[in-house]
């Protein structure tokens, strides 16, 4: 116990302590004695800073390290929320306590879709505006593409420019991640301890792996490809069409387990100057339970017109298109935990025109084979029904088996006017409502640009409409259901 004259000093110290530096002096305490009082502990914790922890996914992976990373830094005691970026402006992000910010990048070196408002927010936002923000960020990203790690290495610089303080040097991954970051988690924890004045407390690195969603090894990262072999490849568009979209069916030996949702990552062989080339993707259009030891894809020819008018085509569908069956390739799986299938009871609406029906094949099939009981609905459009409906005969049968409930088609250039899967949509809206009433999952796979644009934009005139709803609340609406997982997209 003190003596009279310690207590006054004490005193005497506290009274001049700001409630900031009388946490600090909490935390000291505690790492001088490495142990508290019984009962003041939890107080101590509680006394800690709040940390926010953000993410901005396209696949999942900065979702699923920003839970590791809220598990740990809850177990040193912080009060901690983890939530995406998805919906916020640069003024919600808190200036009190620490925050960390996980990001992904996509595109040529751009943010993940979901979080592009927020980024445009945080570069309109004025010098300064989030002076006392102490912060730190996370990078995801490919060495093999142009820009690595544009979108957190921008984030840093821009919250830098808006008055944050960097806590901790941004850590900036390559496909390898997950050999990582344990050792970050365990840094940014010791970080944050040392911060709140919490020095005894140390974090060990193994008891914070990947959560067991993401696998690595063999056949999971373009560093560690398996080979395969074209089993089967055949033109789906018919004579008069004016497009060429493969069907292509590659066996493998390797235990490669994908689920549906994923896409097969296809590395180039290099050309004739050794240089390399960014592997290209393509969803998987089939499911593991209907095509053990093989990974189908639906691959669209990409063509241009060269300046001397003859045909120009894009690398990799080129390099596919011409494969001929028995061929060797060389894939990874490039996992999407953000566009995966329901509890089998769920009813899903799935929107994919083009070859943004391959994830939907898959899923189809998938659930056929489960016999799952929740209803699948599937809009999808192209050019021309006779030449351009992919896997026709596919849709009839699970139409015959029950498999596809209901199917919606809108081929562009069979009218005078265009038709589009999203006017098919709103042709069906009072039944669309219905649904997304019952619980159903919204999927949206293809083009990103118009397409998914515009079928959002159909998304939200619908609720409006169908709910009374302003076209602000309905935006609302959708992306609660964005939020909840009910309304995903896989957009390129
Ligand atoms: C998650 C994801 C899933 C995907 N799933 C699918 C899928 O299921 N099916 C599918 O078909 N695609 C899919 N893609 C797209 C695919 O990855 C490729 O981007 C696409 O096949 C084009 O690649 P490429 O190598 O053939 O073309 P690239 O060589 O990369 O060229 C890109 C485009 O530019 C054009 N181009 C190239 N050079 C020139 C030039 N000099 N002048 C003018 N134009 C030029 C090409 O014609 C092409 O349209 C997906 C993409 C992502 C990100
Ligand atoms: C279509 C596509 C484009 C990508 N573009 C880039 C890029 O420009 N720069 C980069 O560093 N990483 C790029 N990546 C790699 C991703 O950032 C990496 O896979 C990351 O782990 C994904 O994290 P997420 O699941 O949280 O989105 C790209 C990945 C994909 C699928």
């Amino acid at each position: 116990m003190l003596n009279n004259e310690q207590q006054r000093l004490l005193q005497t110290l506290l009274d001049g302590l700001t409630p900031e530096q009388r946490i600090w002096l909490a935390g000291y305490m505690q790492g001088l004695t490495g142990k508290l009082p019984d009962g003041a502990g939890a107080d101590a914790a509680s006394n800690k800073p709040e940390v926010h922890i953000f993410y901005a996914t396209e696949t999942g992976n900065s979702k699923s390290l920003s839970l590791s990373l809220m598990k740990a830094v809850k177990g040193a005691g912080f009060k901690v929320k983890s939530n995406p970026v998805n919906r916020m402006k640069f003024s919600d992000i808190p200036k009190d306590g620490f925050s960390i910010f996980l990001a992904s990048t996509h595109g040529e070196g751009d943010p993940p879709e979901s979080a592009v408002k927020f980024f445009e927010s945080v570069r309109g936002a004025p010098d300064g505006a989030l002076a006392g923000l102490q912060f730190a960020v996370l990078g995801l990203g490919d060495k093999s593409y142009q820009i690595f790690c544009g979108a957190a290495t921008e984030l840093e610089k821009e919250l830098t420019r808006l008055g944050g303080t960097v806590i901790q040097e941004a850590a900036l991954f390559d496909v390898d991640y997950a050999a990582h970051t344990p050792k970050w988690i365990s840094q940014t924890v010791e970080t944050l301890n040392k911060l709140s004045g919490d020095t005894g407390a140390s974090v060990s690195a193994v008891s914070f792996a990947e959560p067991s969603a993401v696998r690595t090894g063999k056949g999971y990262t373009r560093l560690e490809p398996v080979s395969g072999r074209v089993k089967h490849i055949v033109n789906l568009n018919d004579i008069d069409s004016r497009k060429q979209t493969y069907h292509i069916e590659i066996e493998y030996e390797d235990s490669v387990p994908y689920s549906c949702g994923d896409a097969a990552g296809i590395i180039l062989p290099l050309d004739a100057e050794g240089k390399e080339q960014t592997p290209r993707l393509y969803s998987i259009a089939s499911a593991p339970s209907a095509h053990e030891g093989e990974v189908h894809l639906t691959v669209a020819l990409a063509s241009y017109k060269k300046e001397d008018g003859s045909l120009g085509y894009g690398v990799c569908s080129k390099y596919l298109a011409d494969m001929k069956e028995g061929d060797a390739l060389q894939f990874y799986i490039h996992q999407n935990q953000m566009f995966r299938l329901p509890p089998d009871d769920t009813d899903i609406i799935m929107i994919g025109p083009g070859t943004g029906v391959a994830p939907f094949r898959s899923f189809v099939f998938e659930r056929a084979e489960r016999g799952a009981s929740g209803r699948n609905w599937l809009f999808f459009g192209d050019q021309h029904a006779h030449c351009d409906f992919l896997y026709q005969a596919e849709w009839q049968e699970f139409l015959a088996t029950d498999a596809l409930h209901k199917i919606d088609l809108a081929f562009s250039r069979d009218t005078d006017h265009k038709v589009y899967v999203q006017h098919r949509m709103k042709e069906r809206a009072k039944e669309l409502m219905e649904w997304i009433e019952g619980g159903a999952r919204i999927y949206v796979c293809g083009a990103k640009d118009p397409m998914s644009h515009d079928v959002e934009k159909t998304l939200i005139e619908i609720i409006a409409m169908q709910k009374s709803l302003s076209p602000e609340a309905a935006a609302d609406y959708l992306a609660d259901m964005g939020e909840a997982d009910r309304y995903l997209k896989d957009v390129y």
